[in-house]
């Protein structure tokens, strides 16, 4: 049987007196794929950057296995949690982003490490089997001792990917993770979230990709200025959009 994984309510978010979040409503099923598609500047990424808390937003609700994320309610009025209950909630979503951000002078295996013996307290020896095995898992397995400046962008984001699953999120957010890339890197890395969706993770994932969007998602959302203005499944929206605006948009995207 589903169960809820994620819920967002009525999520707004301003910066200064700009809205850019009006409003986001959904709800995620664990072991769902979605992906959220939509022009630039629609809200994709402030939406993964507030279920992640690293933005505050102004209101709504996000609640992560029916946990509150990020703000107390007490009758109409709300504080930030604590520190600590941030930094725990945090830990609960992986994120991987355009780029890399991966350390230059620790190897694969170093980064994916870091996490794990800083956050989870984990032993360096038992850390290093974890790190193998996730390495492993994105066909880095040779790659452990290379530092990023020896990989290339494909294998530089495959650890980045790694280090984020290794510490066991209850759900990945992915922002488009391949858009830095050369364009013959894209594949291996779309190969990787594939087999990861394939294992049941749950991902939350805003891309430029419609055909991988298509082939891999449960579900597409579709932001428009701040709010999801439709969603559904793939097969039927990418054929027959029921908005104007995401029939414009398709367009104007990559899916043909
Ligand atoms: N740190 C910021 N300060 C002010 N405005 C921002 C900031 N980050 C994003 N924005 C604005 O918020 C809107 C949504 O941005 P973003 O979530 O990055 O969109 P997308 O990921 O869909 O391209 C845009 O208008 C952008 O200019
Ligand atoms: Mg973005």
């Amino acid at each position: 049987m589903s169960k809820v994984l994620l819920e967002i309510q009525g999520l707004r978010k301003q910066y200064g007196i700009v809205e850019v979040l009006k409003g986001v409503d959904c709800t995620m099923q664990e072991g769902e794929v979605i992906s959220i598609i939509g022009s630039s500047g629609s809200g994709k990424t402030t939406m993964l950057r507030c279920i992640n808390m690293l933005e505050e937003f102004q209101g709504g609700h996000i609640r992560l296995e029916g946990e509150e994320i990020g703000y107390e309610h007490s009758g109409s009025s709300r504080r930030r949690k604590s520190e600590k209950d941030i930094a725990r909630q945090r830990a609960l979503t992986g994120m991987a982003f355009q780029q890399f951000n991966l350390f230059p002078h620790m190897t694969a295996a170093q980064n994916v490490m870091l996490g794990l013996v800083k956050v989870k307290k984990m032993a360096r020896d038992a850390a290093r089997t974890v790190a193998e095995k996730w390495l492993d898992r994105v066909g880095l397995a040779s790659r452990a001792d290379h530092y990023p400046g020896q990989l290339s962008g494909g294998q530089q984001q495959r650890v980045a990917i790694a280090r984020a699953i290794a510490m066991s999120p209850r759900l990945m957010l992915f922002d488009e993770v391949t858009s830095a890339l050369d364009p013959e890197l894209v594949g291996e890395v779309l190969q990787v979230i594939k087999g990861l969706a394939a294992d049941g993770m749950s991902m939350l994932l805003v891309t430029h990709e419609m055909r991988f969007a298509y082939e891999v998602s449960s579900r597409v959302i579709f932001m428009n200025q701040g709010v999801i203005c439709e969603e559904g499944d793939p097969k039927e929206m990418f054929v027959a959009p029921k908005t104007e605006r995401l029939a414009e948009f398709l367009k104007t995207s990559s899916f043909n």
